[in-house]
């Protein structure tokens, strides 16, 4: 699989932002990639932005309810997402658990949501810095793991991002020696419940990636691309961090 470098947007671009997609899609023309784009911008955005990308990089949704339609106000379907040209949408992101109590059974069904409307998931993991403290961190990756990935997962429709909460937004990021074991973990525990379809799904890693620290982690053997936050809202920054993958 080629990795992927995703762009979480979050709650952040109005029209105006467009401009960083335009200027991506220009840098991205301009260098030979060894890996796959992704820009997941507020859903408000994703049919201007589809107008303007024209293909050059994938768009998703950073979130979608499980059910196609109904009566849900304010939420979107994985269906309505792909209607506005999208073709990947990150779930069950430490934001949504916290702040929507979304539970490992929620965040399940959201991706089956996905995959029923042909969109990957990118289903998020990791520990609390307490957690962590208390060396629970593989324990408590492995349980959201067994909860989230629903058992038909394949690297075709879904990929994993493991984002230790305390590195989100917080300019901390792991040891490189504690990424690559967190990420032999949940490779493991992907083959324990997808058999041999484990092998091949994509293990991002997620949380305070910048231009700085991007070559130490993205090279790092099991990690299979990087889930960006704050440093993919500049595309001068999300490039920089796009062209530090090196071809395998
Ligand atoms: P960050 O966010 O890169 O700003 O730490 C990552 C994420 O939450 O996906």
């Amino acid at each position: 699989m080629r990795s992927l470098v995703a762009g979480n947007w979050k709650m952040n671009g109005l029209t105006a932002a467009l401009g960083e997609l335009g200027a991506l899609k220009d840098g991205l023309a301009a260098s030979s990639l060894a890996c796959d784009v992704l820009v997941c911008p507020p859903a408000t955005l994703i049919a201007q932005a589809n107008g303007l990308v024209q293909g050059a990089f994938a768009l998703g949704g950073q979130d979608c309810r499980a059910e196609a339609s109904g009566a849900f106000t304010g939420d979107l379907s994985a269906e309505m997402l792909k209607d506005a040209g999208a073709s990947y949408v990150i779930v069950g992101h430490s934001e949504r658990r916290q702040y929507h109590g979304e539970s490992d059974a929620d965040v399940a069904a959201k991706a089956r949501g996905a995959w029923r409307a042909g969109l990957k998931a990118i289903i998020c993991l990791g520990e609390t810095e307490a957690q962590r403290g208390a060396g629970a961190h593989h324990q408590v990756c492995a349980v959201q793991l067994e909860g989230s990935v629903p058992q038909d997962a394949t690297a075709a429709n879904t990929a994993i991002a493991y984002e230790p909460v305390w590195a989100i937004g917080t300019g901390k990021t792991p040891s490189s020696a504690d990424i690559l074991a967190m990420h032999a973990h949940i490779r493991a525990c992907l083959v324990r419940r997808l058999g041999e379809a484990g092998q091949d799904v994509l293990i991002l890693y997620g949380g305070s990636v910048n231009p700085n620290n991007c070559g130490d982690i993205l090279n790092l053997p099991e990690v299979g691309g990087a889930l960006v936050g704050g440093a993919s809202l500049k595309a001068a920054d999300f490039l920089a961090i796009i062209t530090g993958i090196k071809a395998p």
